[in-house]
């Protein structure tokens, strides 16, 4: 065992089944291992950094050598705060690869004494990615397998608030008449056909 403490860091907008997967394995070889959740993401994320939180608290309840933690602006600033001696990343695919490589490298510049540490995700996760489950989820198909139970209902939970809104929305407007013209195509559209 690595003595000493690891940095997880991500997005995890959803945590997967691989995401969970790494953190098990770094779990094995590092002290202490923090899930860092990016806070100012420039992508508009699915789920909110509390949601995410929670979640990934949730699922590592298990594991008592891992903690959540959310950062802010440079990853390398954070990882000294916290005193860290390792980065963990993960590598599914050789397209990761470039990427991680670019990252590892542009971290060590910044902060030569962090050590970036790869691991790769059991084979069956290689090609899970949060962006790929949120597209399926969104498309209303199903992402058994590729996240853990929680978060599928967390999905599910968000989608159907997503509709619950638009079917609001839709109401609203529905009743908003600007002069005749109507201001939402759905209703223009159901109004014609009736
Ligand atoms: O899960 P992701 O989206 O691949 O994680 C990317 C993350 C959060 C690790 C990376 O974007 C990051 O560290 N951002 C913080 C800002 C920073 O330090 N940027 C310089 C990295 S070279």
């Amino acid at each position: 065992m690595h003595k000493g403490l690891a940095i997880y860091p991500g997005s995890f907008d959803p945590p997967t089944n691989g995401h969970l997967d790494l953190i098990e394995r770094g779990a094995k070889i590092f002290e202490e291992l923090v899930v860092a959740i990016l806070r100012n993401s420039e992508k508009s994320p699915m789920f909110t950094v509390s949601e995410r939180r929670e979640m990934l608290q949730q699922l590592t309840a298990h594991l008592k050598n891992v903690s959540i933690d959310t950062f802010d602006g440079l990853m390398v600033e954070y990882a000294k705060s916290r005193d860290a001696t390792c980065i963990l990343r993960g590598i599914r695919a050789i397209s990761d690869y470039e990427y991680e490589l670019q990252m590892a490298l542009m971290n060590r510049k910044l902060e030569p004494t962090l050590e970036t540490v790869f691991m790769m995700p059991a084979d069956k996760y290689s090609y899970v990615s949060s962006r790929l489950v949120r597209e399926v989820a969104q498309a209303g198909g199903p992402v058994k397998g590729l996240v853990p139970e929680i978060v599928e209902q967390k999905l599910r939970d968000k989608l159907a608030l997503g509709k619950q809104r638009e079917t609001r929305a839709i109401e609203i407007l529905d009743r908003i008449d600007l002069g005749g013209k109507e201001l939402n195509p759905k209703v223009a559209k159901r109004k014609k056909k009736a």
